[in-house]
């Protein structure tokens, strides 16, 4: 098994079970049993909303999700009564890491949950900041004094350590992360939902669902990426990475973006606990096979590759063939190209290199990967 540390705790691996109702109540015995490196439950806030149905809407063509559910629709009594439970559970077998979740909108409301919390005996706390649905959450994410009060105070009032959970809405990223460091936390991790609207019906004219919501699942993870990307190039902090993580592939992308393990969200919600122990299974096969130790050898690999716009080399390059292509029915290349660089000729694709400015989109449409760029 390939250990991690986060927030300066060794996480026996680096798959993580995100926040979310897969991740409260009951559940978190389920949860527990995944063998995950470290599980983060859903938010606990000292004053819950009632849920309402339906809160889920998904979309099968693009694999996003929104929901409308802010956070734990549990009282803290009963979200006590749990963790209290889980540490029982982990005192006879299940060695993950437990790390609990809060969200509130003052310094003294986030301190008052974070003691009462701590005393459970769980390993570490995260505060929420990213929440798209309520307007308090998105009002403090964006600001960095906020941010360094309210962490400073949970970070005075606990002995265990302490994360923030940011956006990829999160205006002022540097500065926000910034205050979060100097406010003493020991980690960050993001992002959460995008606040979305994923459909509206074209005959009635309505939402599916009657208030903007979380995006989540697959179609986020480049927004993901580029976060924890733009994160780990500002801070030294170990990072935990999320946002449409469906597989070891995609969590191991995460990686080497900077981050320090990957949470699973809403691939717990469609497919069950079997996604964490999946992808827990099939990470170690892949490191092992590539003959990776540790993961410092990969984690922020990608950074490195990673330039400002006004830094990149400028040069056009030309497509070519690198194969024979035998679709004969197939012209997504030659629709792809704006340029008319590519034509279909007696039923064989020909290219006009005079034509091709190297943009690289055939490259990427061909099913077959037949086509590939080379510098003339
Ligand atoms: C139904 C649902 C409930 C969620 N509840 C919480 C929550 O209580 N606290 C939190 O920090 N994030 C919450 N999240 C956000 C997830 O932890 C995660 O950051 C986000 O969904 C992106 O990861 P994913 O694409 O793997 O789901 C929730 C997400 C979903 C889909
Ligand atoms: S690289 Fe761009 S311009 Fe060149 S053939 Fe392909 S689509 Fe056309
Ligand atoms: S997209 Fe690829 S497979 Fe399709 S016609 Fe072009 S080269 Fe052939």
């Amino acid at each position: 098994m390939h250990a991690t540390d986060f927030m300066g705790l060794s996480l026996k691996n680096p798959v993580v079970i995100a926040p979310g109702p897969w991740s409260r109540g009951e559940k978190l015995k389920d949860a527990l049993q995944c063998n995950a490196g470290a599980i983060i439950t859903e938010s606990i806030v000292s004053e819950s909303y009632a849920d309402t149905s339906p809160r889920y809407t998904y979309s099968s063509d693009n694999r996003g999700l929104q929901n409308i559910r802010l956070y734990s629709a549990a009282e803290l009594e009963e979200w006590i009564h749990w963790l209290e439970e889980a540490k029982k559970q982990k005192r006879y077998g299940s060695s993950s890491r437990l790390i609990a979740s809060i969200m509130g909108s003052s310094p003294s409301e986030l301190g008052y949950l974070a003691k009462k919390i701590e005393k459970t005996g769980i390993d570490g706390i995260e505060i929420g900041f990213a929440c798209p649905m309520g307007e308090g959450q998105d009002i403090i994410a964006g600001d960095p004094q906020r941010v360094y009060a309210c962490a400073s105070e949970v970070v005075r009032s606990v002995h265990v350590p302490v994360s923030v959970k940011l956006s990829a809405g999160t205006g002022n990223l540097s500065a926000v992360v910034e205050a979060a460091g100097k406010a003493g936390v020991s980690g960050i991790s993001g992002i959460d939902t995008l606040r979305c609207i994923l459909k509206i019906n074209i005959e009635t004219g309505k939402p599916d669902l009657p208030t903007y919501g979380g995006y989540s699942g697959a179609p986020i993870r480049p927004i993901g990426l580029a976060t924890i990307a733009s994160i780990a190039q500002c801070t030294d902090l170990p990072i935990i990475g999320m946002g449409g993580i469906e597989n070891y592939e995609n969590l191991i992308e995460y990686i080497m973006a900077g981050a320090s393990a990957g949470g699973i969200g809403t691939a717990i919600l469609l497919h069950g606990y079997e996604a964490v122990t999946r992808t827990i299974q099939e990470l170690e096969d892949w490191l092992q096979e590539h003959e990776i130790h540790d993961l410092s050898e990969i984690r922020g690999c990608a950074l490195s590759e990673l330039h400002s716009f006004e830094e990149i080399k400028r040069d056009i390059k030309k497509v070519r063939f690198s194969g024979s292509c035998s679709r004969t029915q197939c012209t997504e290349c030659i629709d792809s190209c704006l340029h008319d660089a590519l034509t279909l000729d007696h039923g064989q694709i020909r290219i006009d290199p005079s034509c091709c400015d190297g943009c690289g989109l055939c490259v990427n449409v061909c099913p077959e990967n037949r086509l590939s760029l080379y510098r003339p």
